[in-house]
């Protein structure tokens, strides 16, 4: 359906990275509902994977149901990500993902993340050192740029299938705008017309079926990203599948198939990171899942000091109960608290305030808020 280099993928639509919640158990979760092939790791540093640093062995964690596989590096010094590609490829990595549109600043200020935006031969030189080395394919995500006046990404995109890269995942919004605003599609569809063959991959507030088949509409991209997207709908793309082929909207996951697949999350958290680590993490995750349940601060209240397995079941049943205040007869919540439509920032109309747009998906709160 696409291929990236030698990797040929059953699916054009990817998991974008998302550091803190794309680990394993999640990866599994969006895979055993269909639709995806090729995801992502968070972004991982070169350089602690060379020193063979827990944390970073531990982002790289993968199982053989968790394939195709891509592990996003970042990093400047090429020998570095180099040799750090190497070592992921011995280990059974699909394909490799450079970070260049990270906006953080411990990345920025290593020269990696959108710093190699603004640098372009020493950028396209980072990725031939790579290309050369390597069997398994490199890919570049990046911003459309710095900022509105440079918009390096069309350029930069140029530059790197010169220098042997697979394929482009372009988050059609500059460093500057961080989160907010709209997502530039026209942007996107720059960065499209700059390269002869390799795929682009569109990526930004794609929260629903029809905003994917937008993206790919509008821009002429080979491939759709989604990231925050799959915690409100770990189902949308399966969904999108759907849509793309019979053109008909899949309806969207009800709250119970929505629960039993949080609480299969969860499980896997605890499979993968132990129970009390996994339930500290999980205090973070829950809340998104929660998002479509409609009522749900007698849920959010409590999922913040989650401990243990056991205690997240009970205070499950306990919000169930309580949520059955807001339910008709058939166990359905009652239309006046359904949460309202998913939508994307560039679905909107464009008299819509930015800030507006902003809270249709919001980043989490803490030390990623600068993402
Ligand atoms: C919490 C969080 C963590 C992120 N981590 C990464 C990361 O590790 N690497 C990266 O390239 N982008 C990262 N991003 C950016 C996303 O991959 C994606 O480009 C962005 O969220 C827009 O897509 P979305 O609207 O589908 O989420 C992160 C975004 C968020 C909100």
């Amino acid at each position: 359906m696409i291929a990236l280099g030698p990797l040929d993928l059953k699916s054009n639509l990817f998991l974008s990275p998302l550091a803190g919640y794309t680990n394993l158990p999640f990866r599994l979760v969006v895979r055993e509902l269909g639709g995806l092939d090729l995801a992502t790791t968070d972004l991982v540093n070169a350089r602690s994977l060379l020193e063979r640093n827990p944390k970073a062995l531990k982002l790289i964690e993968t199982n053989d149901q968790d394939r195709p596989l891509a592990v996003q590096l970042f990093g400047s010094v090429p020998e570095e990500m180099r040799d750090a590609a190497l070592m992921l490829q011995e280990r059974g990595v699909s394909a490799i993902d450079i970070n260049m549109g990270c906006p953080v600043k411990k990345v920025c200020r290593v020269g990696g993340g959108s710093a190699m935006m603004t640098e372009l031969g020493r950028t396209a030189g980072l990725v031939r050192t790579m290309v050369n080395a390597l069997r398994i394919p490199v890919t570049a995500k990046m911003r459309l740029g710095w900022d509105e006046q440079n918009l390096t990404a069309p350029d930069l995109a140029s530059a790197l299938e010169d220098a042997g890269i697979a394929a482009v995942f372009v988050h059609g919004r500059t460093r500057e705008q961080g989160f907010s605003g709209r997502v530039n599609l026209a942007g996107i569809r720059d960065v499209v017309r700059a390269v002869r063959r390799v795929p682009v991959i569109g990526n930004g507030d794609v929260t629903t079926p029809e905003a994917a088949r937008h993206m790919f509409a509008e821009t002429g991209c080979a491939g759709v990203s989604i990231g925050r997207g799959a915690f409100y709908d770990p189902w949308i793309f399966r969904r999108t599948h759907q849509l793309l082929r019979t053109g008909v909207v899949p309806p969207e996951p009800s709250f119970t198939d929505r629960v039993a697949v949080m609480c299969r999350h969860l499980d896997l958290m605890v499979t993968v990171f132990g129970e009390k680590h996994g339930c500290v993490m999980f205090r973070k995750v829950a809340p998104w899942y929660s998002k479509r349940f409609g009522p749900a601060s007698e849920f959010n209240k409590p999922v913040v000091q989650l401990a243990s397995r056991a205690q997240f079941h009970e205070l499950l049943e306990k919000y169930l109960r309580w949520r059955a205040q807001f339910c008709d007869e058939s166990g359905d919540l009652s239309p006046r608290y359904r949460p309202g439509p998913m939508s994307a920032s560039f679905m909107e109309p464009s008299a819509s305030p930015p800030s507006a747009l902003r809270d249709v998906i919001p980043v989490p709160r803490g030390p990623v808020e600068v993402w």
